[in-house]
């Protein structure tokens, strides 16, 4: 390990965690095995800007930004830690029914870079994000429409959270598997990836085509009964997917046409990933609410918000002489301060070294590199992505589209990391048969050096793993 980092004592972590820590997503079967025959949990102890070191000082470089999209500025960014610590001995916690420094600052700043947006709603997760405007769907249903205008709508493909709610909310299959009874009223509605298009149509014309097959759910419910629309700008652990011309703008049209709010789930795409500060704003739309989690700390601290219009937020306080009128939520953590302190510095910092510049640049150049990689290996059947938020979706014949077995896909991502420890993605447990597309997220300040080595990585894991 590099002499500048911190010494650390290793004795007992590995057998600690393998004795008492659950993992998310994993199976632990392998770690549990006989000796001789069992792996051992990753533990990671350091980082620095795209490297992070793992229990036995073996330097990585990450290019999915913490393993899912989240350090958007880079790991020991010190600011961010002296920041938060200031603020947690100064003042900790207060419940969100009073206010903080931190969090009003925070919130203006927030709201300067979402012109059209008023209102943010602190929580602490994406999901739970995602679940206070799904309750303001439902809330504003009950004091507008008795009831009725409840239902909401999610796309084929898309996540937004891991609580049953969202669960119910998801177009993932797998992620869903085995937690049903799901919650009623969410509704599904196709998917917009032209490489799997459900009609015989491209570009322009299929976009346009996905966007009104929401219309036609929408005419099938009873639009009297459709309250959101929640998408996710570009669809991230659904294939990495970017809607195709035409779409958003009809999206947009066939929201006001039956009065159905516009929920964006920015939980993944939020504050700079995609080159802007939101993905909903490289195509012009107008969103009633906007949900964002993962980069607004770049995982400093536990923060999420979820932002609504003047409008939105005028529902729930235009009748007080209604003692239920206004929005009956809590979150006990909303209310911590180390979050809006963390991202505070984290926006300061994306500005002041122009990452929202770098992430296009890079994200091109990353883009350029993918494609060629296509050039040379058959089995990358499309690349797609915008900024630093990128996919290679494999397949086992570029012809039929036939996905490449999930057994490869994940002997691909298993070979960067062992031969070059480059820590790439893919989708996981998302889709039955197509789990296969690797995906990259480095983090902002990603150089092209960085990226000529994540792809020299995955070039050689393909050549290795695929032929
Ligand atoms: C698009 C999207 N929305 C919501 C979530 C849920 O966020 P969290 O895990 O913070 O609850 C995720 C998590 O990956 C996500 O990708």
């Amino acid at each position: 390990m590099d002499g500048n980092l911190s010494p650390n004592d290793m004795s007992g972590i590995v057998e600690a965690d393998r004795a008492h820590v659950w993992h998310h997503l994993s199976q632990h079967a392998p770690y549990m095995a006989p000796e001789g025959e069992r792996t051992d949990p990753k533990i990671i102890v350091e980082g620095r800007g795209l490297r992070v070191w793992d229990q036995h000082g073996r330097e990585h470089i990450d290019a999915v930004s913490g393993g899912v999209w989240t350090v958007n500025v880079g790991y020991g960014r010190e600011r961010i830690a002296d920041a938060v610590r200031d603020q947690l001995v100064k003042m900790n916690f207060f419940g969100g029914t009073v206010g903080s420094i931190p969090a009003a600052q925070f919130s203006e700043r927030l709201l300067e870079k979402m012109p059209g947006m008023s209102r943010v709603y602190y929580a602490n997760s994406g999901s739970e994000a995602n679940e206070k405007g799904f309750k303001m769907v439902r809330q504003i249903a009950h004091q507008r429409y008795g009831g009725k205008k409840h239902k909401i709508l999610y796309r084929e493909r898309d996540y937004h959270g891991t609580t049953i709610a969202c669960l119910s909310g998801g177009g993932q299959p797998e992620r869903n598997g085995r937690y049903g009874p799901y919650t009623p009223g969410f509704v599904e509605v196709p998917h917009c990836l032209e490489y799997r298009a459900q009609w015989d149509l491209s570009g322009e014309e299929y976009g346009i085509a996905a966007a009104n097959a929401i219309e036609e759910v929408i005419l099938r419910e009873g639009p009297d009964t459709v309250g959101s629309l929640c998408l996710e700008p570009v669809t991230a652990g659904g294939g990495v997917i970017v809607p195709p011309p035409g779409y958003w703008e009809r999206v947009q049209e066939i929201c006001k046409k039956y009065d159905v709010l516009l929920h964006i789930d920015e939980v993944v795409c939020g504050v700079g990933r995609t080159g802007t500060w939101f993905g909903y704003q490289h195509y012009g739309i107008k969103p009633d609410i906007v949900t964002m989690a993962k980069g607004v700390a770049s995982g400093y601290a536990a923060i999420s918000c979820c932002v609504t219009t003047e409008e939105v937020f005028d529902m729930f306080k235009d009748d007080t002489s209604d003692h239920m009128n206004y929005f009956r939520d809590i979150s006990t953590f909303g209310g911590c301060t180390a979050g809006p302190a963390a991202a505070l510095e984290n926006m300061a910092i994306i500005e002041e070294e122009g990452l929202l510049e770098n992430t296009t640049a890079m994200g091109e150049y990353m883009l350029d590199q993918l494609r060629a990689l296509q050039d040379k290996h058959a089995c990358i059947g499309e690349v797609r992505g915008k900024g630093l938020f990128l996919g290679a979706e494999l397949v086992a014949d570029r012809t039929t589209r036939e996905p490449l077995a999930e057994k490869l896909v994940a002997g691909v991502t298993g070979h960067c990391m062992k031969q070059d420890a480059v820590i790439i993605g893919m989708t996981n447990r998302s889709l039955p048969g197509l789990n296969n597309t690797l995906c990259f997220s480095p983090a902002l300040i990603a150089t092209k050096d960085d990226i000529d080595q994540i792809i020299a990585s995955v070039d050689g894991a393909l050549t290795k793993v695929v032929g």
